[in-house]
């Protein structure tokens, strides 16, 4: 296994995104502590780790709290006795404008997206330091953070942050042989994640009304169809490994080639 004897910390453990990711590192060997301010997206992902034979630890945490995060770190490290990995997960959608969105919501989404992910990568990162880890950082971007789109102004413009605070990170971060990358996912098949959410006993949303939402992602895109959580945790695996040894501040897309794509072109004709 991949991942054998490392300690991962994971940001936004939902069933969705966050928790596939770190079901996937899991199932590579890691122990993995599950984050989310909502108590039961880390519990439940805990349990389900643990109901593999995985280890795995639940906190619930608020991202943008420097307290509860020192907290959550030094508990991780007491604990399980080190820390390897970190996967800055943790976000929320606020669809709206420039022209509409009020002042507090714009630092609220800014706060989780680069405040959460600052906070975590300084604590980690000091952590790592002391007990001699040269460790790997993974921030979770988005298409979004790439491009222009309209009504999504706090959301475009941290993920879009996000990026250079990766690189800007790696190069601090180098000479004590910690790794610091991203991945940046698209709009994914909601497939995977209502299997994980029935798993762990979540309430099913109508599937077939949530596939039909996807259906123009999935035709306006180059590959014609849409990549699951499990597609982001197996790039998430491969930068947290040995594997990536000397890769350091680079994005790794898995998008189904969205950004890679000439804007003119409609793949689906
Ligand atoms: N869903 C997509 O299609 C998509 C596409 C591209 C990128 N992403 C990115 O992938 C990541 C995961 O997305 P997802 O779809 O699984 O989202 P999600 O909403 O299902 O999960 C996000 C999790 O973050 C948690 N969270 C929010 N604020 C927090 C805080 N202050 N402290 C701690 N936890 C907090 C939420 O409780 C939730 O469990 C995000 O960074 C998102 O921007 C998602």
């Amino acid at each position: 296994m991949k991942l054998d004897g490392k300690v991962a910390i994971v940001t936004g453990t939902s069933p969705n995104i966050g928790g596939g990711i770190a079901e996937g590192l899991a199932a590579e060997g890691a122990a993995v502590v599950c984050v989310d301010s909502r108590a039961e997206n880390a519990a439940d992902c805990a349990k389900s780790i643990a109901s593999k034979g995985g280890r795995a630890l639940a906190m619930t945490c608020d991202v943008t709290d420097d307290g509860q995060v020192a907290e959550a770190v030094e508990k991780t490290r007491k604990t399980l006795g080190r820390i390897d990995v970190l996967v800055n997960s943790a976000a929320f959608f606020n669809r709206k404008g420039v022209l509409d969105m009020p002042l507090n919501e714009w630092n609220q989404q800014l706060a989780v997206i680069l405040g959460g992910a600052f906070l975590f990568t300084k604590h980690v990162a000091r952590a790592m330091i002391d007990g001699g880890r040269k460790g790997s950082m993974i921030n979770i971007i988005s298409t979004a953070g790439h491009q222009g789109e309209p009504n999504n102004i706090a959301y475009c413009t941290g993920k879009s942050g996000l990026l250079n605070f990766t690189r800007s990170a790696a190069m601090e971060l180098i000479g004590y042989g910690i790794r610091v990358n991203s991945i940046t996912p698209t709009a994914t098949d909601p497939a995977e994640s209502l299997e994980r959410g029935a798993r762990w006993g979540r309430r099913a949303p109508d599937a077939a009304r949530l596939q039909e939402a996807f259906k123009p992602f999935r035709s306006r895109v180059a590959m014609q169809k849409l990549p699951a959580p499990s597609d982001y945790a197996r790039a998430a695996v491969f930068l947290a490994s040995d594997d990536a040894a000397m890769i350091t501040g680079i994005d790794l897309r898995v998008d189904a080639g969205a950004i890679a794509q000439y804007w003119a072109w409609d793949p689906g004709k």
